[in-house]
């Protein structure tokens, strides 16, 4: 199947136009397109210009149409509140044309942004379709981060409205939003018209007047709205994701393109097809969520599972399995942190043995590089084939992947195999040139970029250039380190950037190190992210304190770590930080946080030849080493 593979990949690149034609018609078009590919502005190229589509209608109206009405279009599944439903497509239309309706009678309309703050629980996923329905813009913003986070997206994207619910549920208990959104709004220098909050059961929110609205008590006389046709080009969404600085940056997804896209893969890297069961357990706040819970599934007229809960804990290291079964899941996605989470408590997958899976194909791991280990641990006690795949919040589907549906490859431990139609993927060296097979370099893609990759960042055409194509004229720069072998496999093994990959969850250091330097104690701070059994990496601090800082380590570890859990949000994970006498730097003054990392890490590394003084390694080391890193005898 490789020659397969290879044969759709080079016919995707030398003729983008048949290629992508063909992919778009499996959507309903109001307008067709005039153009497959616009280069006219190249760098920044466009898909489907002309065209105009209704995402929502796609996702749901049309399945209606055709008489999947009564299909189960959401599975909600809450092993954490106990609870689990479905939702047809005919009750998804009514459910998210009510909401789209009563969003307009506010005044909501094509183009206007709107931020979606709210946990794992169907309501979510429509009010992301209510928003394509209207054409507004949704961003949503995942409920692990802090109030500050939040309130960066708000001043950011300046929504019309936001929508929330009253609390998240984790393992830990009930988390209360309204606070954190109160907080966020307080902060915030935007103003924000209308906050419509969603009250659970579980916790209830006291409203503002005059600016928070009832979710229930709004839906009552709502009135059923049409889907507004938009241009293929017009913004669907905006996702923030960790840049290198602590400003996060703002993917803009197009329609038409993101459809196109998102089809194509369902079909042919997931074998998904119209009512099958797929299922992603990641969350909305993610790009697994948006492009592989809510919007890729739908696209197809599949059935998508809703997962509020954790791969252990809610209650037991059976939950996948078990629902994979209850629900007949054809194609699993997760995160191999959540592997090791399941083989860690469970490691002769005895929780495996007695649930029947057959329904289950396939299992699809991304977020983070899968260690072979992990994927061979799930091969054996699955014993169904574990595909790495592998793509970022920019690209918003995969970039290499094994075609599970159309062409299938052997799999190699440790790779995600090979770059998918659309993806021109080349590893080169500093200076541009393309590397022999098996050598590292940096990972780039040969422009342009295929549909459903990122048009811009939000308001910031500047520092998208900048970001990506500035590196090396007429490529995107990935942002990842790697290498590709004799076959086109292709290797992806660390970030060439600021950015650390903590449990799936992407986050930049540049942000930890503002924050830590808000602490008046704190003169300078390096965060690195170090190796890490579980969520694969986790940060670590090390600042440097000012004369006459009299806290004690205790007190300072205690401070730092409730600091960088209110200012960037549980999903930090923060809890590694000491002090250290000075950081090792160039002469030129930038830290050597790559060095840090490798001492940590017990790999080998040369001494920087620009460094201003070696004695700062050793002192680093001292405290590493103390810390449970880096071994004294390295
Ligand atoms: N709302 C509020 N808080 C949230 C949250 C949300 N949506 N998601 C996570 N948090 C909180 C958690 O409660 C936890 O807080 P705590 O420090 O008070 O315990 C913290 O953020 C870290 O959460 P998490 O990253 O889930 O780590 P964990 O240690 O609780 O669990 C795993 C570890 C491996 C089980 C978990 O990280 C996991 O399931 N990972 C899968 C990752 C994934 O799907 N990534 C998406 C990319 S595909
Ligand atoms: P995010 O934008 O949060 O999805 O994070 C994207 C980054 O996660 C990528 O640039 C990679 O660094 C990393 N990543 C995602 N999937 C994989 C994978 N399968 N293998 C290696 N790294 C991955």
């Amino acid at each position: 199947m490789k020659a397969l593979h290879n044969q759709l990949h080079q016919q995707s690149i030398e003729q983008p136009d048949v290629f992508w034609a063909d992919a778009a018609a499996a959507l309903d078009w109001d307008k067709p397109f005039d153009k497959v590919l616009d280069a006219s502005q190249a760098p920044m190229y466009r898909w489907f210009s002309g065209g105009e589509i209704n995402t929502c209608y796609n996702a749901v109206d049309r399945h209606v149409e055709a008489g999947r009405g009564e299909q189960v279009a959401i599975q909600y599944v809450s092993p954490i509140t106990d609870t689990a439903y479905g939702i047809t497509y005919a009750e998804l239309q009514a459910q998210v044309s009510r909401l789209a309706g009563y969003m307009a009678s506010q005044g909501v309309s094509k183009g206007d942004r709107v931020i979606i703050y709210m946990p794992m629980i169907p309501e979510t996923a429509y009010a992301m379709l209510a928003c394509a329905r209207l054409g507004a813009i949704h961003s949503v913003v995942f409920g692990g981060f802090a109030a500050n986070e939040l309130a960066t997206r708000i001043n950011d994207a300046k929504p019309k409205m936001i929508l929330s619910a009253s609390c998240g549920i984790e393992p830990s208990g009930v988390v209360a939003y309204k606070p954190l959104l109160d907080d966020a709004l307080g902060q915030a220098t935007h103003h924000v018209e209308q906050c419509l909050i969603l009250n659970r059961h579980q916790l209830h929110a006291d409203l503002v007047d005059g600016r928070d609205v009832d979710w229930q008590a709004a839906m009552v006389d709502a009135p059923y709205v049409g889907c507004q046709p938009v241009a293929a080009t017009d913004p669907l969404y905006v996702l923030y994701t960790s840049g290198t600085t602590g400003q996060p940056k703002g993917v803009v997804r197009d329609n038409g393109g993101h459809a196109v896209a998102l089809a194509w893969s369902m079909k042919n890297i997931y074998d998904i097809n119209g009512g099958d069961v797929f299922w992603a357990a990641s969350d909305v706040g993610w790009v697994v969520g948006h492009s592989f819970i809510v919007y890729g599934p739908l696209l197809v007229g599949a059935t998508t599972l809703l997962f509020e809960g954790k791969p252990v804990g809610t209650p037991d290291p059976g939950i996948f399995w078990r629902t994979i079964a209850q629900y007949q899941v054809k194609s699993f996605f997760t995160a191999p942190t959540a592997i090791r989470a399941i083989k860690r408590d469970d490691p002769d997958g005895d929780f495996i043995k007695d649930v029947d899976l057959s329904c289950l194909q396939t299992v699809f791991l991304a977020g983070e590089r899968c260690d072979p280990d992990t994927l061979h641990w799930a091969e054996q006690k699955l014993n169904k084939p574990i595909i790495d795949h592998w793509w970022q919040t920019e690209t918003g589907w995969p970039v290499a992947a094994n075609m599970m549906g159309t062409a299938p490859v052997p799999v190699k431990a440790g790779s995600p195999a090979l770059a998918v139609p659309g993806y021109d993927v080349q590893v080169v060296d500093e200076m541009g040139e393309r590397v022999a097979a098996n050598q590292t370099g940096n990972v780039v893609i040969k422009l342009p970029l295929p549909p459903g990759t990122l048009a811009t960042l939000w308001q910031n055409e500047a520092r998208y250039k900048e970001s990506y194509l500035s590196m090396y004229p007429g490529f995107y720069l990935t942002g990842d380190a790697g290498y590709m072998d004799e076959e086109g496999y292709l290797y992806i093994m660390s970030r060439i950037d600021d950015i650390i990959n903590v449990a799936g969850h992407r986050l930049s250091t540049g942000r930890f190190e503002e924050v830590l330097c808000q602490h008046e104690a704190v003169a300078e701070a390096a965060v690195i992210g170090v190796d890490d059994k579980l969520k694969g990496q986790v940060p670590l601090g090390l600042v440097v304190l000012k004369k006459g800082c009299t806290l004690s380590d205790e007190q300072l570890h205690k401070e730092l770590t409730a600091l960088v859990r209110e200012q960037i949000g549980p999903v930090a994970a923060f809890r590694l930080v000491s002090a250290v006498p000075k950081l090792p730097k160039t002469r030129s003054g930038k830290i050597l946080r790559g060095t840090m990392r490798k001492i940590a890490d017990n790999q080998t590394f040369n001494m920087p030849a620009t460094i201003e003084d070696p004695y700062t390694l050793e002192l680093v080391r001292n405290v590493l080493t103390r810390m449970g890193y880096a071994d004294a005898h390295v």
